[in-house]
């Protein structure tokens, strides 16, 4: 009988992230799932008040400049939070540059959700800065609220290291710090374009309970539909979660009720 291998976060080649593929599959348009997340995310932003998060974080930023736009209003410093370098390469050029004007319409939906983002892309990304470095190097407790789209459920096929990841995202922010995040919904291991295989650990709502209700309060999960403009991936949608750090200390699930 053979063994199956899992695969795990560090054998992949992240500095190798296929990034002009992966744009060009993802978000070189406006998909409808992309409208699913932002309506998602912008409503969390719009309960914060403008400019009242000091420091937040986007983990395994990637490409992706939207959830960068939603947090422009909310934060005054964003941390992209990135292993791969030809994606530093990319967030580096787009902040240097500005942005490609295949964002404009996320930009411009970005803003109609929240009135309180600035008139242009480049104003809403000026308080992030690239961080090279992985989940690993999060310190804990450093943001008021974290994002993580695609990320935990997307890059290693290890159920283990996948609670791990999630772990480190949830102790990121300080107690009573808010969190917000995308997960691939079922999705098995994937291809961008004919490239490598990368890894991934099928989620569905069930396993992202048992994951964060432990670690987290208001813990909130919706779904958008799957989206038939994407490559096939494998997903049948994806998940939104919001949630916060426990502001007091963890209480275990099988604790005794206090008495008195
Ligand atoms: C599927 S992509 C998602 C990118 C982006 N967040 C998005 O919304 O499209 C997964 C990202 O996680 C990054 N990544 C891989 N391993 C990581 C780790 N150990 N810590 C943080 N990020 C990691 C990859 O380099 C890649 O940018």
């Amino acid at each position: 009988m053979g063994t199956t291998h899992v695969r795990h976060n560090r054998d992949a080649d992240w500095d190798a992230w296929p990034v002009t593929d992966y744009l060009a599959e993802n978000y070189r348009r406006l998909h409808p799932c992309d409208i699913g997340v932002i309506h998602h995310h912008a409503a969390v932003y719009r309960q914060i008040a403008p400019g009242s998060l000091a420091r937040t974080l986007e983990l395994g930023a990637g490409p992706n400049l939207y959830p960068l736009m939603l947090a422009g209003a909310a934060s005054r410093r964003v941390d992209a939070l990135e292993p791969g370098a030809a994606n530093l390469r990319y967030l580096r050029r787009q902040l240097d540059r500005g942005p490609d004007a295949s964002w404009r319409p996320f930009y411009a939906l970005c803003r109609s959700l929240d009135a309180a983002l600035p008139e242009s892309a480049a104003e809403a990304l000026r308080p992030v800065r690239v961080v090279p470095g992985t989940v690993d190097d999060v310190v804990p407790g450093a943001y008021d609220l974290a994002s993580m789209n695609f990320v935990a459920e997307s890059v290693t096929e290890d159920a283990g290291e996948f609670t791990r990841i999630c772990d480190a995202f949830v102790q990121a922010v300080r107690p009573g710090g808010r969190l917000v995040a995308a997960f691939m919904e079922r999705m098995p291991s994937y291809r961008i374009g004919a490239g490598p295989l990368w890894p991934a650990c099928p989620v569905d709502e069930a396993a992202l309970r048992a994951v964060f209700a432990p670690r987290t309060s208001v813990l909130r999960i919706a779904r958008v539909d799957k989206d038939p403009t994407l490559p096939e991936y494998g997903d049948t949608g994806i998940l939104l979660l919001s949630a916060e750090r426990p502001a007091g200390p963890p209480t275990a699930p099988d604790a005794p009720a206090p008495q008195g």
